[in-house]
């Protein structure tokens, strides 16, 4: 089969394209024809074993992903596309069932087949949805519903979202709604009307306006996009109020600290642990009309590379999809 793969750590160009051997089929797996895998932080951040954020974090993760060269030679978790082939003992899914999920740091999605067992986080696709949409789900979803869950909301609280538009940005505002949050959505002048269009109650362009100047306070901060700090928002935290990081060894040590000392807490959870469940949980939000995945561009499998270097750009709405070609219809 197709499939993208990289051999050391690296910029864009270490990924290719290689014909690799298909996965296997095991017992309580199904294989699945992969339509639509997204191209996410996390493979960047994989792909150049977090060198940007510093020798003791690169070690960590290389630690994870292979020392010397990644264990793991194709990137890719959030996916989408159809069941070719189900196992003995499957009974959630069969043949041509189009299905999405994510194989988390297994990865393995930027291919056309990857092999997943049933019992992990899969699950049958929204009605209607595109391949492309659906596999625009999970990175965002998942990732905000982890953050959300860590602080506990309840309703009428004051929530900002900072980095509003994007992947966890557009997951955050309309997951904050769901539990009954009020919700401020900052993000730049062009993404404005979709923060408001996402349900946020309140709409801040981080470019007229500093919201950590304007006397406002609220109960969670959430930096869905890693671009402030816990010092700089931490006044326009209410008393007992909880910062949300996605990003950054710092706020891992922060959030042992403020956990003992003070009133305002840094929130981080690491490893990210996602469920079924969750999946599942996304996916009937997405059926009863209160989520939507945001989808900025497609780009063909072939061109991983452009793909990844406009993800780098750190200036994507919502999500990034690779699109796979099924050979059987050409
Ligand atoms: N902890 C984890 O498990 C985990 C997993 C995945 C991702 N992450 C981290 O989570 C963060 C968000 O990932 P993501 O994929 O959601 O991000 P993303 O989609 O790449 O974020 C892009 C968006 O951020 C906005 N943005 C860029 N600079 C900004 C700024 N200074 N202020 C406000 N908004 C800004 C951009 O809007 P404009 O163009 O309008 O500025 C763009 O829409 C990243 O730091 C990533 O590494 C963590």
């Amino acid at each position: 089969m197709r499939a993208v793969v990289y051999d050391r750590y690296g910029p864009p160009d270490v990924l290719r394209l290689e014909d690799v051997e298909r996965p296997k089929l095991k017992d309580g797996a199904v294989l699945v024809r992969i339509r639509a895998v997204a191209v996410t932080r996390a493979d960047c951040a994989t792909r150049e074993a977090n060198r940007r954020s510093g020798p003791v974090v690169s070690l960590i993760s290389r630690s994870i992903s292979g020392f010397r060269r990644p264990k793991q030679r194709v990137l890719g978790s959030e996916l989408a596309g159809e069941v070719e082939a189900v196992g003995a003992g499957v009974s959630e899914f069969a043949v041509g069932d189009r299905v999405f999920g994510t194989s988390g740091f297994h990865f393995g999605a930027y291919a056309e087949f990857i092999s997943m067992r049933e019992s992990t986080r899969i699950a049958h696709m929204p009605a209607g949805m595109s391949f492309e949409q659906a596999a625009s789900i999970c990175d965002g979803g998942l990732n905000a519903l982890r953050c959300l869950r860590l602080a506990d909301l309840h309703r009428g609280q004051r929530v900002l979202v900072y980095g509003a538009s994007g992947a966890i940005g557009t997951a955050a505002v309309q997951l904050a709604r769901y539990f009954g949050a009020d919700v401020t959505a900052v993000c730049g002048t062009k993404n404005l009307e979709l923060a408001r269009s996402l349900g946020a109650d309140r709409v801040i362009d981080y470019t007229q306006e500093d919201f950590a100047k304007n006397g406002q306070t609220y109960g969670v901060i959430f930096d869905a996009v890693g671009k402030h700090s816990f010092s700089r928002c931490r006044g326009s935290l209410d008393p007992g109020g909880s910062y949300l990081a996605t990003d950054g060894l710092r706020n891992l040590i922060l959030a042992v600290w403020t956990a003992r000392i003070g009133d305002k807490r840094v929130l981080f959870s690491i490893p990210p642990r996602y469920t079924k469940q969750d999946v599942v949980f996304l996916k009937e939000l997405i059926e009863a009309g209160r989520y939507r995945a945001v989808l900025d561009r497609c780009y063909p499998l072939e061109d991983v590379v452009h793909a990844t270097r406009y993800v780098e750009t750190e200036r994507k709405t919502g999500n990034v999809v690779l699109t796979i070609d099924d050979h059987r219809v050409r």
